[in-house]
């Protein structure tokens, strides 16, 4: 068990700058995801902690101790990779086996080790079979089994869910986690599915272009996006710049392209302009006595089962609204909305 901290780390292949002076400290036993779209150095990040690349500048500590310099084998981290890396003339078992061989554990610790983690995945059954002969989720699991069998300080994930189908991804998900829950070891995991980040992680970092836009809790950065890349990276959002032109008790009022909006927020509103972001979700069919009502034209409204997906038409620009699927609103028809103020998020 051990604590991880990437200290002002900076990673470039040649003149590109891959990973930019990025710090980000981990507890022991959190479980951490690096969020971002393709090519923001996720992967890059996992691989200089696993050891396989050198910083170019910046320090990395596993449990405290500055690891830049233990190589690769000696760190206690394993990693699971998006292909499963298995080998594929290996059975079940010795592909298990192969990271207690290399840590030279007397035969019996490999065996105890070796029934452990195919129990811990359950691969029971199936430990004579080659790769080629298990579905995608089973071979997903001897990677995993074949990564806690070392009993590692570090799990590193990259994107282990993402050749698996959404069904599938679901459950190795929940097992991942469950798992994690039990043997509480720091894990760091990567994904660019942002659904899967806010529910499998105790925290979230948002990443950028080699840069860290946001770490919090999940809801933390659904709700409160710090600012517009994060807000649309998560999820829909509706963000918009306002300029404030009035207090009124406590709120202040905004003139935005969509008409006047007042958002609860007074103390973080100065003279300049503001974006804010609020989700689709937040947004109600207008009643009399609601405030902040926004006046469109439904352009699409898209049945997905549990909601309706709506994109609406306000002077010139989209506005996305979800409501519950008993909602009844037709395509072309004219809809006023309103989203209270206490949902309109100022964007930092
Ligand atoms: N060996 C390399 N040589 C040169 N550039 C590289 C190398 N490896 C990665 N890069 C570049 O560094 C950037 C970060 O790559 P990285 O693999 O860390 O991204 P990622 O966030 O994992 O993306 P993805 O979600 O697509 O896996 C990318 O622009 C990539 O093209
Ligand atoms: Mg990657």
């Amino acid at each position: 068990m051990a604590d991880l901290q990437l200290v002002n780390m900076t990673k470039r292949y040649d003149d590109f700058v891959a990973v930019d002076d990025v710090s980000l400290a981990i507890e022991d036993g959190e479980f951490v995801t690096l969020l971002g779209p393709s090519g923001c150095g996720k992967t890059t990040i996992l691989r200089t902690i696993a050891g396989f690349l050198r910083p170019d500048a910046g320090a990395l500590y596993i449990g405290g101790r500055l690891a830049t310099d233990i190589p690769a084998n000696k760190r206690r981290t394993a990693m699971c990779f998006q292909s499963y890396a298995l080998f594929p003339h290996m059975s079940v078992r010795e592909n298990i086996r192969f990271g207690l061989r290399m840590q030279k554990l007397p035969a019996d610790e490999q065996e105890r080790r070796l029934s452990e983690a195919v129990d811990m995945v359950g691969l029971h059954g199936l430990e004579s079979r080659r790769p080629a002969q298990l579905s995608g989720g089973q071979q997903q699991r001897v990677s995993l089994a074949r990564a806690v069998a070392t009993h590692p300080d570090i799990l590193l994930f990259d994107e282990p869910l993402s050749n698996l189908d959404a069904k599938l991804r679901e459950h190795v998900r929940v097992e991942i986690k469950e798992l994690q829950r039990r043997l509480r070891t720091t894990s760091l995991y990567v994904t660019h599915d942002q659904a899967e980040a806010l529910m499998i992680s105790d925290r979230i970092v948002v990443m950028n272009a080699g840069r860290i836009e946001q770490i919090g809790d999940p809801e933390t950065i659904y709700r409160r996006p710090s600012n517009s890349f994060v807000a649309d990276f998560i999820g829909v959002a509706n963000v918009i710049e306002g300029q404030p032109v009035a207090s009124e008790n406590g709120a202040t009022v905004l003139e935005t392209e969509i008409g006047r909006l007042s958002l609860s927020a007074a103390d973080r509103v100065g003279a300049d302009a503001v974006l804010v972001s609020w989700r689709p979700e937040e947004m109600v069919i207008f009643r009399d006595g609601m405030e902040n009502r926004i006046d469109g034209v439904v352009r699409q409204s898209i049945f997905m089962g549990n909601l309706l997906d709506l994109f609406i038409e306000v002077k010139g620009r989209t506005i996305r609204a979800q409501m519950t699927g008993e909602a009844r609103v037709t395509a072309g028809e004219p809809i006023a909305l309103s989203v209270p103020r206490d949902r309109i998020h100022p964007l930092g």
